[in-house]
């Protein structure tokens, strides 16, 4: 199997002494496929994660690695340009506005291209390849071109639009026919499935039936296959002594407050950082019982920190931060602890068993794979997960409490109620949460999206003897 996505599980650099660093690379494509990817030793190309680095395929943990070059240009008007200032918002419910413009459109059909044309040489006869992300959309129809022997799949990892908000999009047609490319195309809920049919039948008059979508003489699959985590792996983690040690340490160095409410994202300003940081402000300026001796702590991904629309995003999250340390701290003891930071694996691990409440609050999510690794974290059964409703994971994580990030007041509620639940409640609400986390993880998504896959041999076959 080859895997198709524009980032590598690892952000490598090429350092002086002409060796290569790795560190992993940012978000939840790479949590949720990286351990499945090592265990059935597949292929992945995607890029490095700097500008101009050129290095040869390597190997490690099982996996093969095909690193593709994107050059400063390229950077600019595919990656930072198309993917993330028009394709990002938009396919975001439009919570930042998006930016339209030829050249980096121009950009993204041209590293597209040298997407298909790297999986065609890599693929071998026959072989699957799994392309990833609203960052290739276009690479399916053009790797069939190339190599009509091959099963494609792709999967969107980010919410698929309402048509009404897709419609805007200048190439909405070619994307379309891009994706229709695949023989499976997979979406994180039934409803992007359903948003993509449509738009199949109004754009290019496609026959559909069912999830099935005729095109171009072929039967293209549309089906939801919600993504989770490795979650008996985060759960046997979370119960090592070392992590058991380093989260008792943890709320010893914040004071051993009664309560620790977290937040850990990417600094994206579709998460509802902002929103949360407001609604625990006021819980303080209210003197709200329920924030008595409570602390929150907030961990931030630096992402894609050249963008106007991130860096606005920051600055109003460190503005607020420091106003709410400064209105309501006191000497040692800040209200709020915020990093903008990436942290190991094993110490975001020690923070979720650590938390009283987990705050997850975006204003769109696909999934959302950290209310997901908190569940899986809570070997102790407690934690209280408040979680958006706007996000994929609300609707397998039903036991959680969840909230309107545009309903301030809401939030607040959900909150005051996280911090004074009974143990009883908090207990009952995880073993169902956990119940369903740990039953439904990364490998039966994987085997889940493979398999139909798999069942669409037949419509290829079909369509290859027409
Ligand atoms: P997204 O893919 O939009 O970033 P997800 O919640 O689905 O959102 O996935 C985020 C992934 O990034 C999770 O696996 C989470 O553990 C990881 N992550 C988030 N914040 C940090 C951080 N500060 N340091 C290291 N990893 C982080
Ligand atoms: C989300 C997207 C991924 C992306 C990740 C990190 O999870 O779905 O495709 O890789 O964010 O973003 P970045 O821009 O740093 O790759």
């Amino acid at each position: 199997m080859v895997v198709v996505a524009n980032r590598l599980p690892f952000d490598l650099e090429k350092l002086p002494d002409g060796s290569t660093k790795a560190r992993q690379a940012p978000g939840g494509l790479v949590t949720a496929l990286a351990p499945i990817l090592s265990r059935r030793h597949g292929a992945w190309i995607g890029w490095p994660g700097s500008a101009d680095v050129e290095l040869e395929p390597t190997t490690t943990d099982g996996l093969s690695l095909f690193p593709l070059p994107l050059s400063a240009e390229e950077v600019a008007n595919f990656y930072e340009g198309f993917s993330n200032d028009t394709l990002w918002p938009l396919y975001h419910d439009a919570v930042a506005d998006s930016q339209f413009h030829r050249q980096w459109w121009d950009s993204y059909r041209k590293v597209n291209q040298r997407f298909a044309e790297s999986a065609a040489e890599v693929a071998a006869p026959g072989a699957t390849v799994w392309v990833h992300d609203y960052q290739l959309q276009l690479v399916p129809q053009l790797l069939r071109r190339l190599r009509p022997d091959v099963r494609i799949g792709f999967f969107l990892h980010i919410p698929f639009p309402p048509v009404e908000l897709f419609m805007r999009l200048p190439w909405r047609k070619q994307i379309v026919t891009g994706l229709l490319g695949a023989d499976l195309i997979g979406f994180q809920l039934p409803g992007g499935a359903r948003n993509f049919t449509r738009l199949a039948r109004s754009l290019l008059g496609s026959t559909t039936s069912g999830g099935i979508i005729e095109h171009d003489g072929r039967k293209v699959r549309a089906a939801a296959f919600p993504i989770s985590i490795d979650a008996a792996e985060q759960s046997a983690l979370a119960a090592t002594p070392e992590v058991h040690r380093a989260s008792r340490e943890l709320r010893a160095d914040l004071g051993n407050p009664k309560k620790v409410v977290l937040g850990i994202d990417r600094l994206d300003y579709t998460k509802g950082i902002d929103v949360r940081l407001q609604a625990f402000g006021e819980l303080l300026a209210e003197e709200d019982p329920s924030v008595q001796d409570a602390v929150m702590v907030q961990i931030a991904t630096p992402s894609r920190e050249r963008l106007g629309s991130y860096q606005r995003m920051r600055e109003s999250i460190e503005r607020t931060v420091g106003k709410i340390n400064g209105d309501y701290g006191r000497i040692g003891h800040p209200p709020i602890h915020y990093l903008h930071q990436s942290l190991p694996r094993e110490e975001l691990a020690a923070f979720y068993a650590a938390a009283d409440v987990m705050a997850v609050t975006p204003f769109r999510d696909g999934m959302n794979l950290v209310a997901k690794e908190y569940v899986a974290c809570r070997v102790d059964g407690g934690g209280v997960l408040v979680l958006s409703e706007f996000t994929g994971a609300a609707k397998e994580l039903r036991s959680s409490l969840l909230v309107n990030p545009y309903d301030l007041d809401g939030v607040k509620e959900g909150f005051r109620q996280a911090l004074t639940m009974s143990s009883v409640e908090a207990r009952r609400r995880m073993r169902s949460l956990r119940r369903h986390v740990l039953t439904h993880d990364v490998d039966r998504w994987a085997t889940a999206f493979l398999s139909a896959l798999e069942g669409t041999r037949d419509h290829v076959a079909d369509a290859m003897t027409r």
